[in-house]
């Protein structure tokens, strides 16, 4: 197995977790604790043409099995070239999103079978999973406004799944935590506070 911790944010769009992502890497390199950022999709070469195609707006007729194909096609890249380097060097791994992301988006949003998926998730991830994640839970209408607006000043286009209303949302936000139920490695954080509470519950729910 390998010796360094990993660890992964999810959440609805919106939640915050890029910007806890970023307080916690401040945190570690203050405490000269080594550590990989990753994200997904993407992370890698092939990871980031593959993000290209699923969040650009103008993509269509995606079918659900494609879409749940490729965010597995870019997570195989992550871990091959990304994640397990970074856990055999010993260093902490946080990942932007990583399979659970795909139960709650393709099983709960799209509707594929969730036994289906976690056969995918065993093919692709075989023993890298995240010994916690944490989930930042947002109300969706104040999620979606926050991702909104924060989508006008990018420079991508990544404007296809906050296109979805928030009745798609909710279903994202009910699986989560459905799949927060069934896993104690899944730790549940308010995300509507401010910036540093949040932080500071992430950093004792890491116990570092
Ligand atoms: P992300 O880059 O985390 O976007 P944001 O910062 O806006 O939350 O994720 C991009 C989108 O991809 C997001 O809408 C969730 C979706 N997604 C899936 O549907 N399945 C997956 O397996 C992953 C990793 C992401």
């Amino acid at each position: 197995m390998p010796e360094g911790r990993f660890v992964s944010f999810e959440g609805i769009e919106g939640c915050g977790k890029t910007t806890q992502i970023e307080l916690l890497s401040d945190y570690l390199k203050s405490r000269s604790m080594p550590h990989t950022i990753t994200r997904e999709p993407g992370g890698t070469a092939v990871g980031e043409g593959i993000r290209r195609i699923l969040l650009h707006s103008e993509t269509i007729h995606l079918t659900a099995a494609s879409e749940l194909l490729l965010f597995y096609a870019s997570r195989s890249q992550n871990i091959a070239e990304k994640i397990r380097p970074a856990l055999e060097r010993g260093e902490m791994v946080v990942c932007d999103r990583f399979y659970h992301a795909s139960m709650a988006y393709q099983g709960y949003g799209r509707g594929i079978p969730l036994d289906f998926i976690e056969k995918v998730t065993d093919l692709v991830c075989d023993q890298y999973r995240p010994e916690l994640t944490i989930l930042l839970d947002i109300e969706p209408a104040v999620g979606l406004a926050r991702a909104r607006a924060r989508n006008h000043q990018r420079v991508e286009d990544e404007g296809r799944f906050e296109a979805e209303n928030v009745e798609f949302y909710t279903k994202i936000r009910n699986g989560y935590l459905a799949i927060a139920r069934r896993d104690s490695r899944i730790k549940i954080i308010a995300a509507d506070r401010s910036r540093q509470e949040v932080h500071r519950d992430i950093l004792l729910a890491m116990e570092i």
